[in-house]
């Protein structure tokens, strides 16, 4: 075990330059810059700077970072679209409503507001019906969704690992569940990506959306969208644009078509640059290994757990790490005040509502966890103080 660790830390904390003058446990949020997430930004801006206009070139690097996302959950690359964020994604598929005569959501209050406004918005123009489904303690089992699931239901949306306390959901389960009652399963997996193997051979989900900026090492500005082809070729998303095209390259302005598979949720210009990017990040977590990242990640989220509670922390993610993702997530008096507070001492946090969430990544170490659990006790003693 010590051995896993080691490699883990000497072979990649230098390609992230700021881990040099800061804890960085804001992954959950936004992952540090690397070396080599840059060098694939640069490729783009030398191509732009010298060769001036290359669509060839940004095409290919966005069909790259397909492919590579396609990878990253053993789908085909044709079962993959581009869009600029998850709430884009959510957007084109709610777009695609009804599905024949299914017009009914189910989803979580837990889920990322975004993804509840999307589906509320399509509800206030009558394409589709949504409920909002609770779980107290934020884990959703099957039996939660049950009572609420009706022959009209299309779709099943659910979170993977939850933003606020990293509550991870069964997705095996879930996907059973709404095939057993004809309907698709939608997974935002924006939480989990890059920290867990998703092998949607293995766990038949049907959508899949998430963004690069978190786990995955990117940057804002580009997310992916997951479309098993049978489900993808019965969808006509109304979120459109040339590049859904069956040949964008035909300029025929007149007519509705729709491209093979995924294609058809591809919208406009792709964001290109934070395409390089989102590449750059995906080629270093197959370079480190999702299966290794995945278990030093249950180390750390061990750790954290137990260091929360070793301090008298008050523990608002799951105790037993096989139910949550890499966020521990500790309540604390005005969240926001403590991510400051941390921030001056050159620890990233990230708050969120009543919690400040401490997100590591395969970087990490357990004295970084230490410091930062360290910090929130101090910040603590002083506020009680007051
Ligand atoms: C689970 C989850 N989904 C969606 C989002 C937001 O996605 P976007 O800003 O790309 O629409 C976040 C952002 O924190 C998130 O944590």
């Amino acid at each position: 075990m010590m051995k896993t660790k080691r490699s883990l830390l000497h072979e990649y904390r230098s390609l992230f330059p700021i881990l040099e003058e800061k804890i960085h446990l804001g992954n959950c949020s936004q992952s540090p810059q690397s070396t080599p997430v840059l060098a694939a930004i640069d490729e783009y801006l030398s191509n732009w700077r010298s060769v001036g206009m290359d669509w060839d070139f940004w095409m290919e690097g966005v069909e790259q970072a397909k492919a590579s996302f396609a990878r990253l959950i053993n789908a085909d690359p044709s079962e993959v679209a581009v869009a600029g964020s998850v709430s884009d994604a959510a957007s084109m598929i709610a777009s695609a409503f009804p599905l024949g005569n299914q017009r009914h959501v189910v989803t979580t209050v837990d889920e990322f507001p975004t993804v509840g406004q999307v589906w509320n918005a399509h509800a206030r123009r009558g394409w589709l019906d949504v409920d909002f489904v609770s779980a107290a303690d934020r884990i959703y089992t099957p039996s939660v969704f049950e009572p609420h699931i009706t022959s009209q239901t299309g779709v099943l949306s659910v979170h993977h690992v939850g933003y606020y306390n990293g509550a991870k959901q069964d997705l095996n389960e879930l996907a059973s569940l709404a095939h057993e009652h004809h309907a698709l399963l939608f997974v935002d997996a924006y939480q989990s990506m890059g920290t867990c193997v998703i092998d949607v051979q293995k766990t038949p989900i049907d959508i899949l959306v998430s963004g690069n900026l978190k786990y995955l090492l990117g940057m804002p500005g580009i997310a992916f969208l997951y479309v098993r082809k049978e489900v993808a070729e019965r969808l006509e998303p109304a979120m459109t644009g040339w590049f859904g095209r069956q040949n964008p390259f035909h300029f025929d302005a007149k007519n509705l078509d729709y491209a093979a598979s995924a294609g058809r949720f591809n919208t406009g210009t792709p964001p290109v640059l934070a395409a390089f990017a989102a590449r750059g990040g995906m080629d270093l977590i197959f370079d480190v290994g999702l299966e290794r990242i995945e278990r030093r990640i249950d180390e750390l989220s061990a750790y954290a757990v137990q260091g929360v509670q070793a301090r008298g922390l008050d523990l608002a993610s799951p105790e037993d790490i096989t139910l949550k993702g890499a966020n521990t997530a500790i309540r604390v008096s005005n969240a926001h005040d403590v991510e400051v507070f941390l921030m001056e001492k050159s620890i990233i946090a990230s708050a969120r509502g009543d919690v400040i969430r401490l997100a590591p990544h395969f970087f990490s170490t357990e004295a970084e966890l230490d410091r930062a659990l360290d910090a929130i006790c101090e910040r603590n003693g002083q506020h009680r103080a007051h």
